[in-house]
Protein backbone atom coordinates (compact mmCIF):
# COMPACT_ATOMS: atom_id res chain seq x y z
CA UNK A 1 0.00 0.00 0.00
CA UNK A 2 2.53 2.92 -0.65
CA UNK A 3 1.31 5.60 -2.38
CA UNK A 4 3.89 8.81 -4.29
CA UNK A 5 5.91 11.03 -2.22
CA UNK A 6 4.46 14.00 -2.45
CA UNK A 7 5.07 17.69 -0.60
CA UNK A 8 2.91 18.37 1.99
CA UNK A 9 0.85 21.49 1.49
CA UNK A 10 2.15 24.27 3.85
CA UNK A 11 -1.21 24.55 6.11
CA UNK A 12 -0.70 20.95 7.04
CA UNK A 13 2.84 21.34 7.91
CA UNK A 14 2.18 24.01 9.95
CA UNK A 15 -0.55 22.04 11.71
CA UNK A 16 2.35 19.57 12.39
CA UNK A 17 4.51 22.22 13.73
CA UNK A 18 1.39 23.10 15.84
CA UNK A 19 1.34 19.80 17.54
CA UNK A 20 4.81 20.25 19.23
CA UNK A 21 3.98 23.81 20.15
CA UNK A 22 0.71 24.47 20.59
CA UNK A 23 -0.90 22.37 23.02
CA UNK A 24 -3.69 23.88 25.00
CA UNK A 25 -4.63 27.96 25.80
CA UNK A 26 -1.76 28.41 27.70
CA UNK A 27 1.19 27.06 25.70
CA UNK A 28 -0.59 29.87 22.72
CA UNK A 29 -0.46 32.65 25.74
CA UNK A 30 3.76 31.78 26.36
CA UNK A 31 4.12 32.20 22.73
CA UNK A 32 2.81 35.41 22.35
CA UNK A 33 3.44 36.85 25.21
CA UNK A 34 7.05 35.77 24.66
CA UNK A 35 7.15 37.63 21.47
CA UNK A 36 5.73 40.49 23.04
CA UNK A 37 8.38 40.64 25.35
CA UNK A 38 10.96 40.44 22.68
CA UNK A 39 9.68 43.16 21.09
CA UNK A 40 10.71 45.21 24.16
CA UNK A 41 7.77 46.10 25.33
CA UNK A 42 6.68 47.32 28.93
CA UNK A 43 2.82 46.66 29.35
CA UNK A 44 1.31 43.36 28.14
CA UNK A 45 -2.09 42.88 28.59
CA UNK A 46 -3.82 39.58 28.41
CA UNK A 47 -7.55 38.98 27.59
CA UNK A 48 -8.92 35.51 27.79
CA UNK A 49 -12.43 34.28 27.13
CA UNK A 50 -13.87 30.87 28.07
CA UNK A 51 -10.57 29.65 29.37
CA UNK A 52 -8.54 31.15 26.21
CA UNK A 53 -10.72 28.25 24.10
CA UNK A 54 -12.85 30.77 22.87
CA UNK A 55 -10.12 34.10 22.96
CA UNK A 56 -6.75 35.00 23.59
CA UNK A 57 -6.25 38.65 22.76
CA UNK A 58 -2.47 39.89 23.52
CA UNK A 59 -2.07 43.61 23.30
CA UNK A 60 1.54 44.73 23.85
CA UNK A 61 3.08 48.51 23.96
CA UNK A 62 6.41 46.93 21.71
CA UNK A 63 8.38 47.74 18.73
CA UNK A 64 5.77 46.54 16.12
CA UNK A 65 5.96 44.96 12.76
CA UNK A 66 6.34 46.83 9.79
CA UNK A 67 3.87 46.54 6.43
CA UNK A 68 5.76 44.75 4.80
CA UNK A 69 7.04 42.00 7.41
CA UNK A 70 3.48 41.13 8.40
CA UNK A 71 2.93 38.29 6.01
CA UNK A 72 5.93 36.83 6.90
CA UNK A 73 5.28 36.67 10.21
CA UNK A 74 2.94 34.39 9.64
CA UNK A 75 5.09 32.42 7.60
CA UNK A 76 7.01 29.61 8.71
CA UNK A 77 10.58 29.74 9.73
CA UNK A 78 10.46 33.21 8.96
CA UNK A 79 12.09 35.91 11.91
CA UNK A 80 13.72 38.61 13.10
CA UNK A 81 15.81 37.24 16.00
CA UNK A 82 18.00 35.23 14.21
CA UNK A 83 20.43 35.69 11.24
CA UNK A 84 22.97 33.11 11.40
CA UNK A 85 24.51 29.68 13.25
CA UNK A 86 26.52 31.45 15.42
CA UNK A 87 23.38 33.54 16.15
CA UNK A 88 22.10 30.61 17.34
CA UNK A 89 24.70 29.55 19.73
CA UNK A 90 23.92 32.91 21.93
CA UNK A 91 20.49 32.86 22.14
CA UNK A 92 19.37 36.27 23.92
CA UNK A 93 15.30 36.51 22.90
CA UNK A 94 12.69 34.07 23.89
CA UNK A 95 11.79 32.94 20.42
CA UNK A 96 14.15 32.33 17.67
CA UNK A 97 12.93 29.53 15.42
CA UNK A 98 10.58 31.50 13.37
CA UNK A 99 7.57 28.83 13.99
CA UNK A 100 5.13 30.06 16.90
CA UNK A 101 2.76 32.44 14.88
CA UNK A 102 2.46 30.06 11.81
CA UNK A 103 1.76 27.10 13.89
CA UNK A 104 -1.02 29.43 16.07
CA UNK A 105 -2.64 30.62 13.02
CA UNK A 106 -2.85 26.94 11.19
CA UNK A 107 -4.80 26.05 14.38
CA UNK A 108 -7.34 28.76 14.91
CA UNK A 109 -8.68 32.02 13.71
CA UNK A 110 -5.57 34.62 14.09
CA UNK A 111 -5.72 37.97 13.42
CA UNK A 112 -2.45 40.15 13.43
CA UNK A 113 -2.69 44.09 13.70
CA UNK A 114 0.90 46.11 14.66
CA UNK A 115 1.87 49.57 14.20
CA UNK A 116 5.44 49.72 13.72
CA UNK A 117 7.36 52.23 16.05
CA UNK A 118 7.72 55.83 13.85
CA UNK A 119 5.10 54.52 11.64
CA UNK A 120 1.86 56.73 11.12
CA UNK A 121 0.15 53.78 10.15
CA UNK A 122 -1.10 50.76 11.42
CA UNK A 123 -1.89 47.66 9.72
CA UNK A 124 -3.51 44.07 10.09
CA UNK A 125 -3.67 40.87 8.56
CA UNK A 126 -5.86 37.82 9.00
CA UNK A 127 -4.18 34.06 8.30
CA UNK A 128 -1.68 33.62 5.74
CA UNK A 129 -1.72 34.42 2.27
CA UNK A 130 -4.33 37.60 3.01
CA UNK A 131 -4.02 41.24 2.28
CA UNK A 132 -2.74 44.02 4.83
CA UNK A 133 -5.71 46.11 5.52
CA UNK A 134 -5.20 49.59 7.32
CA UNK A 135 -6.11 49.05 11.58
CA UNK A 136 -6.78 51.55 14.27
CA UNK A 137 -3.80 50.81 16.60
CA UNK A 138 -1.80 53.60 18.46
CA UNK A 139 0.90 51.34 18.86
CA UNK A 140 2.66 48.43 19.09
CA UNK A 141 1.08 44.59 18.54
CA UNK A 142 -2.42 43.09 19.12
CA UNK A 143 -2.44 39.53 18.43
CA UNK A 144 -6.33 37.74 19.01
CA UNK A 145 -6.38 34.18 18.66
CA UNK A 146 -9.78 32.75 18.66
CA UNK A 147 -11.49 29.58 18.07
CA UNK A 148 -8.37 27.85 19.09
CA UNK A 149 -8.50 23.58 18.03
CA UNK A 150 -11.96 25.10 15.57
CA UNK A 151 -10.13 22.95 12.73
CA UNK A 152 -8.09 20.21 14.25
CA UNK A 153 -11.67 18.26 16.13
CA UNK A 154 -8.63 15.64 17.04
CA UNK A 155 -7.21 17.83 19.32
CA UNK A 156 -9.65 20.13 20.43
CA UNK A 157 -11.07 17.11 22.47
CA UNK A 158 -7.95 17.37 24.49
CA UNK A 159 -9.08 20.09 26.21
CA UNK A 160 -10.28 20.45 29.64
CA UNK A 161 -13.00 22.56 30.91
CA UNK A 162 -12.23 26.64 30.85
CA UNK A 163 -11.68 26.47 34.57
CA UNK A 164 -8.54 24.10 33.94
CA UNK A 165 -7.75 25.84 30.61
CA UNK A 166 -7.95 28.94 32.83
CA UNK A 167 -5.19 27.73 35.38
CA UNK A 168 -3.19 26.33 33.05
CA UNK A 169 -2.94 29.52 31.22
CA UNK A 170 -2.95 31.93 34.68
CA UNK A 171 -0.03 30.37 35.79
CA UNK A 172 2.12 30.82 32.49
CA UNK A 173 1.30 34.40 32.62
CA UNK A 174 2.57 34.44 36.12
CA UNK A 175 5.92 32.41 35.63
CA UNK A 176 6.45 35.34 33.32
CA UNK A 177 5.29 37.80 35.49
CA UNK A 178 7.67 36.96 38.17
CA UNK A 179 11.26 36.81 35.75
CA UNK A 180 10.06 40.11 34.00
CA UNK A 181 9.46 42.75 36.61
CA UNK A 182 9.92 45.33 34.86
CA UNK A 183 7.20 44.69 32.62
CA UNK A 184 3.07 45.72 33.46
CA UNK A 185 1.02 42.55 33.33
CA UNK A 186 -2.68 42.83 33.14
CA UNK A 187 -4.56 39.39 33.07
CA UNK A 188 -8.29 39.52 32.43
CA UNK A 189 -11.02 36.34 32.23
CA UNK A 190 -14.22 36.60 30.64
CA UNK A 191 -14.02 40.77 31.27
CA UNK A 192 -12.88 40.50 34.93
CA UNK A 193 -9.32 41.59 35.75
CA UNK A 194 -7.93 38.57 37.52
CA UNK A 195 -4.40 40.34 38.14
CA UNK A 196 -2.28 43.46 37.39
CA UNK A 197 1.16 43.16 38.65
CA UNK A 198 2.59 46.70 38.08
CA UNK A 199 6.27 47.45 36.76
CA UNK A 200 8.70 46.90 40.10
CA UNK A 201 12.11 48.28 39.66
CA UNK A 202 13.71 47.96 43.74
CA UNK A 203 13.21 44.85 45.93
CA UNK A 204 10.52 46.30 48.06
CA UNK A 205 8.08 46.65 44.79
CA UNK A 206 9.85 43.26 43.51
CA UNK A 207 8.66 41.56 46.88
CA UNK A 208 5.64 43.34 46.69
CA UNK A 209 4.92 42.37 43.52
CA UNK A 210 5.98 38.67 44.54
CA UNK A 211 3.77 38.22 46.99
CA UNK A 212 0.91 39.48 44.64
CA UNK A 213 1.34 36.67 42.56
CA UNK A 214 2.47 33.68 45.07
CA UNK A 215 0.68 34.88 48.54
CA UNK A 216 2.54 37.01 51.28
CA UNK A 217 3.51 33.19 53.34
CA UNK A 218 5.53 32.47 50.52
CA UNK A 219 7.56 36.03 51.02
CA UNK A 220 7.37 35.54 54.78
CA UNK A 221 9.27 32.51 54.72
CA UNK A 222 11.69 33.43 51.99
CA UNK A 223 15.05 34.13 51.92
CA UNK A 224 16.51 36.78 49.97
CA UNK A 225 20.01 36.06 48.32
CA UNK A 226 22.60 37.21 45.25
CA UNK A 227 25.59 34.69 44.40
CA UNK A 228 28.02 34.76 41.89
CA UNK A 229 31.08 33.02 41.31
CA UNK A 230 32.09 31.55 38.32
CA UNK A 231 30.61 33.23 35.76
CA UNK A 232 27.49 32.19 37.42
CA UNK A 233 25.16 34.25 38.90
CA UNK A 234 21.95 32.80 41.07
CA UNK A 235 19.59 34.84 42.89
CA UNK A 236 16.42 34.91 44.18
CA UNK A 237 14.16 33.67 47.02
CA UNK A 238 14.30 30.50 48.66
CA UNK A 239 11.11 29.41 51.47
CA UNK A 240 12.57 27.94 54.85
CA UNK A 241 11.92 24.61 54.78
CA UNK A 242 9.06 25.36 57.26
CA UNK A 243 7.15 26.49 54.83
CA UNK A 244 7.39 23.12 52.02
CA UNK A 245 4.53 22.16 50.16
CA UNK A 246 2.72 18.90 48.94
CA UNK A 247 3.10 19.68 45.73
CA UNK A 248 5.91 20.97 43.78
CA UNK A 249 3.75 23.76 42.69
CA UNK A 250 6.11 26.79 43.80
CA UNK A 251 8.93 25.76 41.91
CA UNK A 252 9.87 28.38 39.68
CA UNK A 253 13.45 28.45 37.84
CA UNK A 254 14.60 30.65 35.37
CA UNK A 255 18.18 30.60 33.37
CA UNK A 256 18.67 34.05 31.47
CA UNK A 257 15.33 35.04 32.33
CA UNK A 258 13.10 31.50 30.52
CA UNK A 259 11.40 29.75 33.00
CA UNK A 260 12.88 25.95 32.68
CA UNK A 261 12.12 22.65 33.91
CA UNK A 262 15.04 20.69 33.79
CA UNK A 263 16.35 17.27 35.69
CA UNK A 264 19.63 18.88 36.80
CA UNK A 265 18.35 22.22 38.43
CA UNK A 266 15.63 19.71 40.02
CA UNK A 267 18.55 17.60 41.55
CA UNK A 268 20.75 20.51 42.22
CA UNK A 269 17.74 21.81 44.39
CA UNK A 270 16.87 18.68 46.05
CA UNK A 271 19.96 17.75 46.94
CA UNK A 272 20.26 20.84 48.82
CA UNK A 273 17.02 20.52 50.82
CA UNK A 274 17.75 17.08 51.51
CA UNK A 275 17.92 16.79 54.91
CA UNK A 276 15.73 19.85 56.16
CA UNK A 277 12.47 18.72 54.35
CA UNK A 278 10.29 16.10 55.40
CA UNK A 279 10.05 13.16 53.04
CA UNK A 280 7.25 13.79 50.31
CA UNK A 281 7.63 17.58 50.85
CA UNK A 282 8.63 20.15 48.42
CA UNK A 283 10.26 22.98 48.44
CA UNK A 284 9.23 26.90 47.39
CA UNK A 285 11.80 28.69 45.20
CA UNK A 286 11.86 31.90 42.69
CA UNK A 287 15.29 31.48 41.18
CA UNK A 288 17.09 33.33 38.55
CA UNK A 289 20.24 31.30 37.16
CA UNK A 290 22.44 33.62 34.83
CA UNK A 291 25.08 33.10 32.67
CA UNK A 292 26.59 33.48 29.54
CA UNK A 293 24.22 32.49 26.77
CA UNK A 294 26.96 30.38 25.12
CA UNK A 295 27.05 28.36 27.55
CA UNK A 296 23.56 26.97 27.84
CA UNK A 297 21.78 25.19 24.89
CA UNK A 298 17.86 26.77 24.54
CA UNK A 299 17.53 24.49 20.99
CA UNK A 300 16.77 21.32 22.62
CA UNK A 301 13.12 21.42 22.59
CA UNK A 302 10.23 23.26 20.56
CA UNK A 303 9.14 24.50 23.72
CA UNK A 304 11.96 25.64 24.58
CA UNK A 305 11.48 24.39 28.39
CA UNK A 306 14.15 21.95 28.60
CA UNK A 307 18.16 23.55 28.78
CA UNK A 308 21.22 21.96 28.11
CA UNK A 309 24.19 23.70 29.78
CA UNK A 310 27.54 23.15 28.11
CA UNK A 311 29.56 22.97 32.09
CA UNK A 312 27.10 20.43 33.68
CA UNK A 313 28.63 19.64 36.65
CA UNK A 314 29.55 23.21 37.48
CA UNK A 315 25.89 24.47 37.38
CA UNK A 316 25.09 21.36 39.69
CA UNK A 317 27.87 21.94 41.75
CA UNK A 318 27.11 25.49 41.71
CA UNK A 319 23.63 25.30 42.57
CA UNK A 320 23.66 22.71 45.18
CA UNK A 321 26.76 24.53 47.04
CA UNK A 322 24.91 28.05 46.81
CA UNK A 323 21.65 26.52 47.54
CA UNK A 324 22.67 24.86 50.96
CA UNK A 325 25.01 27.91 52.44
CA UNK A 326 21.98 29.65 51.87
CA UNK A 327 19.84 26.92 53.77
CA UNK A 328 22.34 26.31 56.62
CA UNK A 329 21.67 30.06 57.17
CA UNK A 330 22.14 30.31 61.57
CA UNK A 331 19.88 31.96 63.73
CA UNK A 332 17.70 33.42 60.79
CA UNK A 333 14.55 34.36 62.19
CA UNK A 334 11.61 32.82 61.75
CA UNK A 335 9.04 36.12 61.53
CA UNK A 336 6.13 35.52 62.97
CA UNK A 337 2.32 37.33 62.15
CA UNK A 338 3.09 39.91 64.61
CA UNK A 339 5.57 41.01 62.64
CA UNK A 340 3.76 42.54 59.90
CA UNK A 341 2.59 46.13 59.86
CA UNK A 342 -0.51 47.07 58.07
CA UNK A 343 0.78 49.64 55.17
CA UNK A 344 0.27 50.37 51.96
CA UNK A 345 3.63 49.68 50.57
CA UNK A 346 5.35 47.13 52.86
CA UNK A 347 8.99 47.27 53.81
CA UNK A 348 10.63 44.12 52.38
CA UNK A 349 9.15 40.71 54.37
CA UNK A 350 12.06 38.55 53.52
CA UNK A 351 14.82 38.12 55.10
CA UNK A 352 18.17 39.28 53.77
CA UNK A 353 20.59 36.03 53.80
CA UNK A 354 23.55 37.87 55.33
CA UNK A 355 22.46 38.99 58.96
CA UNK A 356 25.44 36.78 60.47
CA UNK A 357 26.17 36.30 63.86
CA UNK A 358 29.45 37.85 63.51
CA UNK A 359 28.03 41.09 62.34
CA UNK A 360 25.27 41.53 64.28
CA UNK A 361 22.19 39.52 64.41
CA UNK A 362 18.96 40.94 62.41
CA UNK A 363 20.84 43.54 60.91
CA UNK A 364 19.85 44.74 57.18
CA UNK A 365 23.06 44.28 55.81
CA UNK A 366 23.49 42.38 52.84
CA UNK A 367 26.04 40.15 52.48
CA UNK A 368 26.77 37.83 49.78
CA UNK A 369 27.03 34.15 50.31
CA UNK A 370 30.63 34.35 50.17
CA UNK A 371 31.26 37.31 52.17
CA UNK A 372 29.08 36.08 54.51
CA UNK A 373 30.44 32.30 55.06
CA UNK A 374 34.00 34.37 56.32
CA UNK A 375 32.18 36.58 58.49
CA UNK A 376 30.25 33.14 59.42
CA UNK A 377 33.43 31.04 59.66
CA UNK A 378 35.10 34.41 62.06
CA UNK A 379 32.22 34.09 64.41
CA UNK A 380 32.08 30.19 64.80
CA UNK A 381 33.48 29.35 68.26
CA UNK A 382 32.15 25.77 67.23
CA UNK A 383 33.83 22.80 67.63
CA UNK A 384 32.66 19.69 67.67
CA UNK A 385 32.24 17.44 71.14
CA UNK A 386 35.44 16.16 71.06
CA UNK A 387 35.09 15.27 74.52
CA UNK A 388 32.02 13.47 73.21
CA UNK A 389 30.06 14.54 76.11
CA UNK A 390 26.31 15.49 75.04
CA UNK A 391 26.24 18.86 73.46
CA UNK A 392 23.90 20.26 75.78
CA UNK A 393 25.75 19.59 78.61
CA UNK A 394 28.89 21.70 77.54
CA UNK A 395 28.25 25.21 77.72
CA UNK A 396 27.49 27.11 81.35
CA UNK A 397 25.34 29.87 81.72
CA UNK A 398 26.98 33.22 81.24
CA UNK A 399 27.98 35.75 83.74
CA UNK A 400 26.85 39.20 82.49
CA UNK A 401 22.79 37.98 80.77
CA UNK A 402 22.80 41.58 79.42
CA UNK A 403 24.99 40.46 76.78
CA UNK A 404 22.69 39.42 74.52
CA UNK A 405 24.60 41.17 71.40
CA UNK A 406 26.76 37.81 71.19
CA UNK A 407 23.79 35.92 71.94
CA UNK A 408 21.03 36.20 69.40
CA UNK A 409 18.35 34.27 71.29
CA UNK A 410 18.94 35.51 74.54
CA UNK A 411 19.02 33.76 77.62
CA UNK A 412 16.49 31.41 78.92
CA UNK A 413 13.86 32.39 81.55
CA UNK A 414 11.65 29.41 82.28
CA UNK A 415 10.51 26.14 80.88
CA UNK A 416 6.85 25.74 79.98
CA UNK A 417 5.40 22.27 80.65
CA UNK A 418 8.57 20.47 79.65
CA UNK A 419 8.33 21.30 76.12
CA UNK A 420 9.05 24.82 75.14
CA UNK A 421 12.28 27.20 76.53
CA UNK A 422 11.42 30.87 77.11
CA UNK A 423 14.31 33.35 76.79
CA UNK A 424 15.09 36.65 76.43
CA UNK A 425 16.84 38.33 73.98
CA UNK A 426 17.68 42.31 72.98
CA UNK A 427 14.50 41.91 70.69
CA UNK A 428 12.01 40.22 73.12
CA UNK A 429 10.78 37.17 73.56
CA UNK A 430 12.33 33.39 72.39
CA UNK A 431 10.24 30.72 71.93
CA UNK A 432 12.63 27.22 71.40
CA UNK A 433 10.72 23.67 70.65
CA UNK A 434 13.89 21.86 73.11
CA UNK A 435 13.30 18.39 71.67
CA UNK A 436 13.23 20.05 67.71
CA UNK A 437 16.04 21.94 68.27
CA UNK A 438 18.09 19.34 70.45
CA UNK A 439 17.65 16.79 67.51
CA UNK A 440 18.75 19.37 65.03
CA UNK A 441 22.02 20.19 66.81
CA UNK A 442 22.73 16.48 67.65
CA UNK A 443 22.13 15.68 63.69
CA UNK A 444 24.44 18.17 62.88
CA UNK A 445 27.07 17.32 64.97
CA UNK A 446 26.86 13.54 63.42
CA UNK A 447 26.84 14.77 60.07
CA UNK A 448 30.21 17.16 60.62
CA UNK A 449 31.87 13.96 62.81
CA UNK A 450 31.29 11.88 60.01
CA UNK A 451 32.59 14.43 57.43
CA UNK A 452 35.91 14.91 59.76
CA UNK A 453 37.42 12.10 61.81
CA UNK A 454 33.96 9.52 61.88
CA UNK A 455 31.93 9.41 64.53
CA UNK A 456 33.49 8.87 68.07
CA UNK A 457 31.85 5.42 70.12
CA UNK A 458 32.02 4.93 73.61
CA UNK A 459 32.04 1.66 75.07
CA UNK A 460 28.89 1.12 77.79
CA UNK A 461 29.59 -0.02 81.21
CA UNK A 462 27.39 -2.49 81.25
CA UNK A 463 26.91 -4.42 77.71
CA UNK A 464 22.87 -4.53 76.77
CA UNK A 465 22.16 -7.76 75.40
CA UNK A 466 18.62 -7.54 73.10
CA UNK A 467 16.95 -10.12 72.21
CA UNK A 468 15.85 -9.88 67.96
CA UNK A 469 13.88 -12.23 65.41
CA UNK A 470 16.98 -13.95 63.77
CA UNK A 471 16.34 -12.22 60.62
CA UNK A 472 17.44 -9.05 62.46
CA UNK A 473 20.45 -10.05 63.90
CA UNK A 474 21.48 -12.08 60.37
CA UNK A 475 20.91 -8.33 59.07
CA UNK A 476 23.08 -6.92 62.40
CA UNK A 477 25.93 -9.09 61.47
CA UNK A 478 25.81 -8.38 57.96
CA UNK A 479 26.05 -4.62 58.72
CA UNK A 480 28.77 -4.54 61.47
CA UNK A 481 30.61 -2.00 59.66
CA UNK A 482 27.69 0.28 58.79
CA UNK A 483 27.41 0.01 62.61
CA UNK A 484 30.78 1.09 63.38
CA UNK A 485 30.62 3.86 61.19
CA UNK A 486 27.89 4.94 63.37
CA UNK A 487 29.63 4.71 66.09
CA UNK A 488 27.66 1.88 67.56
CA UNK A 489 29.54 -1.43 68.18
CA UNK A 490 27.16 -4.11 67.99
CA UNK A 491 27.63 -8.28 68.54
CA UNK A 492 25.55 -11.49 67.97
CA UNK A 493 25.58 -13.13 71.37
CA UNK A 494 23.20 -16.40 69.96
CA UNK A 495 20.79 -17.20 66.97
CA UNK A 496 18.19 -14.17 68.28
CA UNK A 497 20.19 -12.26 70.75
CA UNK A 498 22.39 -9.33 69.75
CA UNK A 499 24.85 -7.14 72.43
CA UNK A 500 25.50 -3.78 72.38
CA UNK A 501 28.62 -2.52 73.31
CA UNK A 502 29.04 0.96 72.66
CA UNK A 503 27.12 3.68 71.29
CA UNK A 504 27.70 7.09 69.24
CA UNK A 505 29.62 8.90 71.86
CA UNK A 506 26.93 11.92 71.26
CA UNK A 507 24.14 9.35 72.06
CA UNK A 508 25.79 7.78 74.91
CA UNK A 509 22.56 8.21 77.55
CA UNK A 510 20.21 7.15 74.81
CA UNK A 511 18.61 3.91 75.09
CA UNK A 512 20.52 1.37 73.49
CA UNK A 513 17.96 -1.04 73.06
CA UNK A 514 15.34 1.26 71.48
CA UNK A 515 18.13 2.76 69.41
CA UNK A 516 19.33 -0.66 68.03
CA UNK A 517 15.91 -1.48 67.07
CA UNK A 518 15.77 1.63 64.90
CA UNK A 519 18.51 1.27 63.24
CA UNK A 520 17.98 -1.74 62.37
CA UNK A 521 14.31 -0.95 61.27
CA UNK A 522 16.31 1.44 58.92
CA UNK A 523 18.92 -0.93 57.47
CA UNK A 524 16.07 -3.21 56.74
CA UNK A 525 14.39 -1.03 55.07
CA UNK A 526 17.33 0.63 52.87
CA UNK A 527 18.75 -3.07 51.99
CA UNK A 528 22.18 -3.80 50.91
CA UNK A 529 25.31 -1.97 52.53
CA UNK A 530 26.50 0.05 49.96
CA UNK A 531 22.59 1.89 49.61
CA UNK A 532 22.41 2.27 53.74
CA UNK A 533 25.78 4.37 53.49
CA UNK A 534 24.25 6.07 50.78
CA UNK A 535 21.19 6.68 52.87
CA UNK A 536 23.33 7.19 56.37
CA UNK A 537 22.15 10.57 56.84
CA UNK A 538 18.71 9.34 57.11
CA UNK A 539 19.67 6.69 59.95
CA UNK A 540 21.64 9.66 61.64
CA UNK A 541 18.57 11.60 61.70
CA UNK A 542 16.70 8.65 63.47
CA UNK A 543 19.39 8.59 65.88
CA UNK A 544 19.54 12.12 66.49
CA UNK A 545 15.94 11.81 67.30
CA UNK A 546 16.25 9.36 70.26
CA UNK A 547 19.47 11.12 71.31
CA UNK A 548 17.36 14.53 71.45
CA UNK A 549 16.16 15.79 74.92
CA UNK A 550 12.31 14.53 74.94
CA UNK A 551 9.65 16.63 75.78
CA UNK A 552 9.01 16.47 79.56
CA UNK A 553 12.11 16.81 80.97
CA UNK A 554 12.82 19.48 83.44
CA UNK A 555 16.23 21.09 82.01
CA UNK A 556 18.28 23.25 84.33
CA UNK A 557 18.83 27.18 82.79
CA UNK A 558 22.60 25.70 82.38
CA UNK A 559 21.03 23.12 80.53
CA UNK A 560 18.78 25.49 78.36
CA UNK A 561 21.49 28.38 78.11
CA UNK A 562 23.63 25.82 77.00
CA UNK A 563 21.35 24.53 74.08
CA UNK A 564 20.68 27.82 73.25
CA UNK A 565 24.12 28.36 72.18
CA UNK A 566 24.22 25.65 70.12
CA UNK A 567 21.34 26.81 68.42
CA UNK A 568 23.26 29.99 67.43
CA UNK A 569 26.11 28.00 66.16
CA UNK A 570 24.61 25.45 64.13
CA UNK A 571 23.93 25.48 60.62
CA UNK A 572 20.22 24.47 59.80
CA UNK A 573 19.46 25.20 63.61
CA UNK A 574 16.06 27.43 62.45
CA UNK A 575 14.32 23.75 61.42
CA UNK A 576 14.47 20.19 63.24
CA UNK A 577 15.47 17.82 60.87
CA UNK A 578 11.59 17.40 59.60
CA UNK A 579 11.84 20.51 58.51
CA UNK A 580 9.54 22.23 61.28
CA UNK A 581 10.46 25.78 62.92
CA UNK A 582 12.59 25.04 66.08
CA UNK A 583 12.57 28.44 67.78
CA UNK A 584 10.44 31.48 67.26
CA UNK A 585 10.83 35.18 67.79
CA UNK A 586 8.20 37.45 69.50
CA UNK A 587 9.16 41.24 69.59
CA UNK A 588 8.34 43.76 72.03
CA UNK A 589 6.40 45.39 69.40
CA UNK A 590 3.94 42.12 68.87
CA UNK A 591 4.08 41.64 72.58
CA UNK A 592 3.02 45.34 72.60
CA UNK A 593 0.53 44.71 70.49
CA UNK A 594 -1.18 41.97 72.56
CA UNK A 595 -1.61 44.32 75.01
CA UNK A 596 -2.64 46.94 72.95
CA UNK A 597 0.46 48.94 74.92
CA UNK A 598 1.94 51.91 73.16
CA UNK A 599 5.59 53.12 73.05
N1 LIG B 1 4.30 41.14 19.54
C1 LIG B 1 5.19 41.31 18.54
N2 LIG B 1 5.81 42.49 18.37
C2 LIG B 1 6.72 42.66 17.38
N3 LIG B 1 7.07 41.69 16.51
C3 LIG B 1 6.50 40.49 16.62
C4 LIG B 1 5.52 40.23 17.63
N4 LIG B 1 5.11 38.95 17.50
C5 LIG B 1 5.80 38.43 16.46
N5 LIG B 1 6.64 39.34 15.92
C6 LIG B 1 7.52 39.16 14.76
O1 LIG B 1 7.09 38.01 14.10
C7 LIG B 1 8.16 37.08 13.96
C8 LIG B 1 7.61 35.68 14.04
O2 LIG B 1 7.15 35.37 15.34
P1 LIG B 1 7.19 33.86 15.84
O3 LIG B 1 6.77 33.79 17.22
O4 LIG B 1 6.48 33.04 14.83
O5 LIG B 1 8.72 33.49 15.69
P2 LIG B 1 9.93 33.84 16.64
O6 LIG B 1 9.47 34.54 17.85
O7 LIG B 1 10.93 34.55 15.83
O8 LIG B 1 10.45 32.39 17.00
P3 LIG B 1 9.72 31.25 17.87
O9 LIG B 1 8.99 30.38 16.93
O10 LIG B 1 10.86 30.57 18.54
O11 LIG B 1 8.80 31.95 18.80
C9 LIG B 1 9.12 37.42 15.07
O12 LIG B 1 10.43 37.06 14.74
C10 LIG B 1 8.96 38.94 15.16
O13 LIG B 1 9.76 39.58 14.23
MG1 LIG C 1 7.98 33.75 19.07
Amino acid sequence: MTSRIHALPTQLVNQIAAGEVVERPASVVKELVENSLDAGARRIRVDVEQGGIKLIRVTDDGSGIEHDDLALALSRHATSKLQALRDLERIASMGFRGEALPAIASVSRLILSSRAAGSDKAWEIEGEGTQAQPAGLSQGTVVGVRDLFYNTPARRKFLRTDKTEFSHLEQVVKRLALVRHDVTFVLTHNGREVFCAHQADDRASREHRLADLLGPAFLDAALYFEHAAAGLNLSGWVARPAFSRSQADMQHFYVNQRMVRDKLVAHAVRQAYQDVLFHGRHPAYVLFLDLDPVLVDVNVHPTKHEVRFREGRLVHDFLFRTLHQVLAEPATQIPDSGEREASDAPPPKSSEVGASVASGWQTNMSLHVGERREAYRAAEAWQAPASGAVAINRATAPEDASDTAEHPLGFAVAQLHGVYILAQNAEGLVVVDMHAAHERIIYESFKRAREDEGIKSQPLLVPVSVAVSEREANLAEQHVEVFAELGMEVGRLGTRTLVVRALPALLRDADAERLLRDVLADLAVHGDSRRILEQLNEVLSTMACHGSVRANRRLGMEEMNALLRDIERTERSGQCNHGRPTWTQMDMAALDKLFLRGR
